[in-house]
């Protein structure tokens, strides 16, 4: 491996909000060269002799597949502990876990129903800790969305990405993302489900700096007029299903269908962090069309996990 890793070694991804613009953009650096020269460059070294936990409480695919080959890739063990099946499923205390694994394993990637949890863990161990989705953030499905942009329009400057629908965890990292990367990102979302206060505050604030802007509204039309990017993620997320009719209804209209993307710019490009439910927040004829860029968007996982492992845990 040529590229030159700069100084992040020993760092947790936790939450997007804690890395700066030029490391951010130095993880996509990597993860594109990764992708570009992966026919020719063994990477196999990188991470030999080591061991990273994944440790899920929640379903997951893509995830859990791209992460393991990852670690594969770089040489590395992957150790699988589902949650259920672990001393945490009758009760043992997150701070012994994560004292415990910190004596095994070299870093911890780890997928949890609060976002608290993964901030404890990163609290009580000594090894770096990956956030693979909280209810407040997906780091790095987010990092895999901006590579797919970058590959699309060759930055992310000027670029305008419309989010359609909850605002969620996806909701609050666009912001986080777009914040980062000088984006100007719209949230459309209905009353009542519009992103944390909280965080609209900290992009506007980061955006301010970097170049990028925060709309927020409740009006779909007006997000996607002139839009780059579409993104949208289930009505109804993982862990919150009680309320699935009553969701569902009140999402409707946020749907992305042909008559939305008419509205974005000719060229621009649909992305779903998926698993999508076509007919629900998007049609078949909207993800599965010319526009939708899903699968890139999901290949990218495993460069920017890829790519992230070996800046934090390479010796
Ligand atoms: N996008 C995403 O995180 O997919 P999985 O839930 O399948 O891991």
């Amino acid at each position: 491996m040529t590229a030159e890793l700069p100084a992040l070694k020993g760092r947790s991804v936790v939450s997007l909000m804690e890395w700066t613009p030029e490391e951010i953009r130095q993880l996509l650096k990597t993860a594109q060269w990764m992708k570009a020269n992966r026919k020719v460059v063994d990477t196999r070294q990188l991470l030999s002799g080591k061991h990273v936990a994944l440790l899920f409480e929640l379903p997951s695919t893509r995830t859990r597949v791209s992460f393991q080959v990852a670690i594969g890739q770089l040489g590395a063990e992957m150790v699988w502990m589902d949650w259920g099946s672990t001393q945490l499923g009758r009760g043992e205390s997150l701070e012994d876990t994560a004292r415990v694994l910190s004596r095994y394993v070299d870093g911890i990637v780890v997928r949890a129903k609060k976002h608290e949890t993964v901030q404890v863990l990163r609290r009580f161990t000594t090894i770096p800790v990956f956030n693979a989705l909280t209810d407040r953030a997906h780091p790095f499905q987010v990092l895999a969305d901006a590579l797919t942009i970058s590959e699309e329009f060759g930055g992310w400057s000027d670029i305008k990405l419309a989010y359609l629908g909850d605002g969620n965890n996806m909701a609050h990292s666009y912001l986080v993302i777009g914040a980062k990367l000088g984006m100007h990102v719209t949230i459309a979302a209905p009353k009542g489900f519009e992103p944390a206060r909280e965080v609209v505050q900290w992009a506007r604030n980061e955006s301010a700096m970097t170049g990028g802007s925060v709309t927020v509204t409740n009006d779909p039309e007006q997000a996607v007029f002139g839009a780059d990017v579409l993104a949208t993620d289930v009505f109804v997320s993982m862990g919150d299903e009680g309320d699935l009719e009553r969701k569902r209804e009140i999402m409707h209209k946020f749907q992305v269908n042909q008559k939305l993307m008419g509205l974005a710019k000719s060229q621009a490009i649909f992305l779903h962090c998926l698993p999508a439910h076509r007919g629900e927040e998007v049609t078949g004829e909207v993800i599965d069309g010319p526009q939708s860029k899903v699968w890139d968007q999901a290949e990218n996982r495993l460069w920017v996990q890829k790519s992230t492992l070996a800046h934090v845990l390479a010796d």
